[in-house]
């Protein structure tokens, strides 16, 4: 079970069998790079797409302003006031607050989603590894590259064993990552290449403004339409902000155990909310231009940026040095938020007596694979198989990521705002004004879950 034989959960800065992230930067690099991924530059533009624009991209950022921020102080909070892998310190804590141990069984369904996602988040890193090596062999090659960019993503889609390439070679550098220990090996990969991700993506925002239809875009993406939204929309906003900051399924809590005392949690929550959607909204910025210039289609679904990049990359004046690094950035930004979607499960099973860090990872990896597996299937030879239009792989990202997630993001505010002790809550925000506080707790207790059952409810027709 918990290994306590050196640690004092809640008020020591030494956790028992974990690290700790050697400063306040340190953490927000690290939760950046868990929120900053395949989220904001894959997912943003093809679900704002599949939602019309304006209205959707309005109610991801109240999304995230109101249930965002303060979900992500509660998890940090929860994980620093714990000190143990989510499932432990949702046990630790309900007992210390003298309620039922069984709430740690919010920590046990965000092991199991951060699975799910980690599954077809994997089968997408690895499109992003397959994009950076062709673009690396375009460098060298001799002759013109043929310009096919539908053709290509196809083909890549119907190769089960180039994706099952690609995905393991992903699986094996984030459990590679975990099984050293988080603390090490991400900060400096987050620390200069997260920079460099930020300024490509600054030059594809140049580029998209040089297209002619810079205008246009920021009126797709701004002017809202609320003609188009309906409890399903705003169901997928919801889905996307938590997605995106990483929420409701532990990710953040377990980093917050290895994070010192002094971190102010309030303003390194908004600091890392902020990055995070700076970025989905540059990634907007830079795609809708070239879908407008080239006169794609904007409903493209999940392959989005692998289509219409390509026509900006192959437009540029040394296109392939472009798109072999942004794609292997955004790959590196892929990788720092699987880590994030394993942790959870793997520095529980690494609490029992049973497990070493390296044996943990090794059982999340290889389960990983094997879901990941009916995703790839779904490209090719299972793509008849759908329920309600959707394959496999559709139906895994709907589910874990608008329905599960915020149901994590529910149940761990209800925790936060009516289980966990009051004075746990205050000290670990201690920073924090009076009356910021009582916002705070009036957000977790009251707008947070109630929002999110109101949305529930919105989507699934009853209201
Ligand atoms: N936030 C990550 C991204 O935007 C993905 C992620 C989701 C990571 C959920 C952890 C938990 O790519």
């Amino acid at each position: 079970m918990l290994k306590t034989d050196n640690s004092s959960p809640g008020d020591g800065d030494q956790v028992s069998g974990h690290g700790m992230w050697s400063s306040k930067m340190a953490f927000i690099l690290a939760a950046t790079g868990s929120a900053v991924g395949l989220g904001n530059i894959w997912r943003f533009p093809y679900v704002t797409a599949e939602n019309g624009g304006g209205a959707f991209v309005l109610i991801y950022l109240l999304c995230i302003a109101v249930i965002g921020i303060p979900l992500l102080m509660s998890e940090i909070l929860l994980g620093r006031a714990g000190r143990h892998s989510p499932i432990n310190s949702l046990k630790l804590l309900a007992q210390r607050s003298k309620r039922t141990w069984r709430w740690m069984f919010v920590g046990v369904l965000g092991a199991l989603i951060g699975w799910m996602i980690l599954s077809f988040y994997s089968m997408v890193a690895g499109w992003t590894l397959a994009y950076s090596w062709h673009y690396l062999g375009e460098i060298f090659a001799t002759a013109p590259p043929a310009f096919d960019p539908q053709g290509k993503f196809g083909g890549l889609l119907a190769s089960p064993g180039a994706l099952i390439f690609w995905l393991t070679a992903f699986i094996l550098l984030s459990l590679g990552v975990v099984a050293l220990g988080v603390e090490k090996g991400l900060e400096r990969a987050v620390r200069i290449l997260m920079p460099m991700l930020f300024a490509l993506l600054l030059i594809m925002v140049g580029y998209g403004m040089s297209t002619g239809f810079f205008q246009q875009t920021i009126s797709y993406l701004f002017s809202p339409d609320f003609s188009k939204v309906d409890g399903n929309t705003i169901l997928q906003a919801l889905g996307q902000a938590f997605f995106s900051l990483s929420l409701g399924m532990t990710g953040i809590m377990a980093y917050g155990a290895y994070v010192p005392r002094d971190v102010p949690i309030g303003r390194t929550a908004a600091t890392i909310a902020l990055a995070d959607t700076g970025v989905a909204v540059l990634a907007g910025m830079a795609i809708f231009p070239i879908v407008f210039a080239n006169g794609l289609a904007t409903g493209e679904g999940p392959g989005l940026i692998f289509v219409t990049l390509p026509y900006a990359f192959a437009d540029m004046s040394y296109g392939s040095f472009f798109g072999f690094g942004f794609f292997l950035l955004l790959a590196v930004a892929a990788w720092t938020s699987a880590i994030s979607l394993m942790e959870p499960a793997v520095a529980f099973l690494s609490e029992s007596k049973r497990f070493t860090r390296v044996s943990a990872a090794l059982v999340v990896g290889a389960a990983t694979w094997v879901l990941a597996l009916g995703s790839v299937f779904a490209m090719n030879i299972w793509s008849g198989f759908t329920i309600a239009g959707k394959n496999f792989q559709e139906l895994l990202e709907y589910v874990a990521s608008n329905l599960l997630l915020p149901l994590g993001g529910l149940t761990t505010a209800v925790f936060v705002g009516w289980a966990l002790s009051r004075v746990i809550a205050r000290e670990q925000l201690s920073e924090l004004s009076e009356s910021r506080y009582q916002l705070w707790r009036f957000l977790v207790r009251y707008v947070a879950p109630i929002l999110v059952f109101v949305v529930f409810l919105s989507a699934a027709g009853v209201i």
